[in-house]
């Protein structure tokens, strides 16, 4: 029976990994801790770890588990940039699941947008204590409004196309565009220039680290509505903050957030938070913030379980071989090109 450290447990993992682990003859040890150089020890005596997007997988961790024989980092969701991926080659082999459900998280973008436009959030609290009030609450069409999305790949894809629905005109922007696309792609300058709206759908990568920045924000139009469900560092979250302050921002729609590490995923009602910064957002009015939520829907956990217990008893039971594997060999990982009938390294 293979054995696997499976680290940042939460409740809502247990039942689905548990179900798939045992029709694969798969061991859990379940661990509420996140994975990081002071908790690796644990790994001991495991032939995987499971590891989530805020388990610190950098380079220390990865020499420590090559050490302890592990083979494998079966990360459980789509992006890797925790992972220290070029270090990780020619010692463990990394596998993610690419795609769980690109809706889950397309829907929560324009949940999250349309909450925030359509001021959803405060009408609830408002009739909860019987305040019918309209006074505060008006919002505005997306029908006829310009969305800008970053990254088209399936996230992005789908948000797209739900922002079809709403009659929105659609500007895209990619670094590596698709070639049969349906929908208008611009350069990131005009897209900035150009939209009402704009989502982010890229991964975080050195290139894309705080792409919204001040520069970026100086660009956009005044009262843009910023929404991100990638990675938080793809915002520089002080020059947002300034962004909303100086009035240049219309909202900002926040499910990721660069230092939400030790936050998000916990209860900290009862604690004082640490992070003005982030406490200063969630502050304002015109800011609505989920901690890391777009994933989470049923679907996407039967999936994300599935396809991860796939591929731990692939790389293990076929000789390495993982269609679902990160390498590093060809430098661009989200489009590798390596021959699938051969091992990455
Ligand atoms: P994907 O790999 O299908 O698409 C990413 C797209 O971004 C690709 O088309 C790629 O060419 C593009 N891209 C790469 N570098 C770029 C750059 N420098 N500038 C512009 N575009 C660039 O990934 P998918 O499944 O659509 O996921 C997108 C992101 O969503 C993931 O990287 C992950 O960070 C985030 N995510 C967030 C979740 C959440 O619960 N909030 C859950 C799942 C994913």
């Amino acid at each position: 029976m293979l054995k696997v450290a499976f680290f940042d447990t939460k409740p809502y993992d247990q039942p689905s990994f548990e179900h798939y682990g045992k029709l694969h003859d798969i061991e859990f040890k379940f661990l509420e801790t996140k994975l990081n150089k002071d908790t690796v020890e644990l790994a001991r005596g495991c032939d995987a770890v499971c590891v989530f997007v805020n388990d610190d997988v950098n380079a220390e961790v990865i020499d420590r588990l090559y050490d302890y024989g592990v083979k494998l980092i079966a990360l459980r969701s789509a992006g890797y940039n925790n992972v220290d991926i070029k270090h990780a080659f020619g010692k463990i082999h990394v596998v993610h699941v690419p795609a769980y459900s690109p809706y889950s998280v397309a829907e929560h973008a324009m949940a999250l947008l349309l909450t925030s436009i359509r001021r959803v959030h405060k009408a609830y609290n408002r009739t909860r204590e019987f305040n019918f009030s309209l006074n505060g609450l008006t919002g505005f069409d997306l029908h006829g409004k310009t969305v800008g999305v970053i990254g088209t790949g399936k996230i992005g894809r789908i948000f797209i196309d739900i922002c079809r629905g709403f009659g929105m005109k659609v500007l895209a922007y990619d670094k590596f565009p698709v070639k049969d696309a349906d929908f208008e792609y611009v350069s990131l300058d005009e897209l900035l220039e150009q939209s009402h709206i704009i989502s982010l759908h890229c991964p975080l990568t050195p290139d894309t680290m705080h792409m919204i920045d001040h520069d970026a924000i100086a660009k956009m139009k005044k009262g843009v509505v910023i929404i991100n469900t990638s990675r938080g560092a793809l915002i520089d979250a002080e020059a947002l903050l300034q962004g909303i302050k100086e009035r240049h921002i219309g909202a900002a729609c926040l499910d990721v957030y660069e230092e939400e590490a030790d936050i998000f995923f916990n209860d900290l009602s009862g604690h004082i938070l640490n992070d003005d910064l982030l406490a200063r957002l969630i502050s304002m009015p015109n800011v609505i913030v989920t901690s890391h939520q777009a994933f989470l829907t049923e679907d996407a956990l039967n999936n994300i379980a599935e396809t991860t217990v796939n591929n731990i008893q692939t790389y293990f039971k076929e000789d390495g071989l993982c269609d679902n594997e990160l390498c590093y060999r060809c430098g661009r990982i989200e489009h590798c090109q390596k021959n699938r009938q051969e091992r990455c390294f």
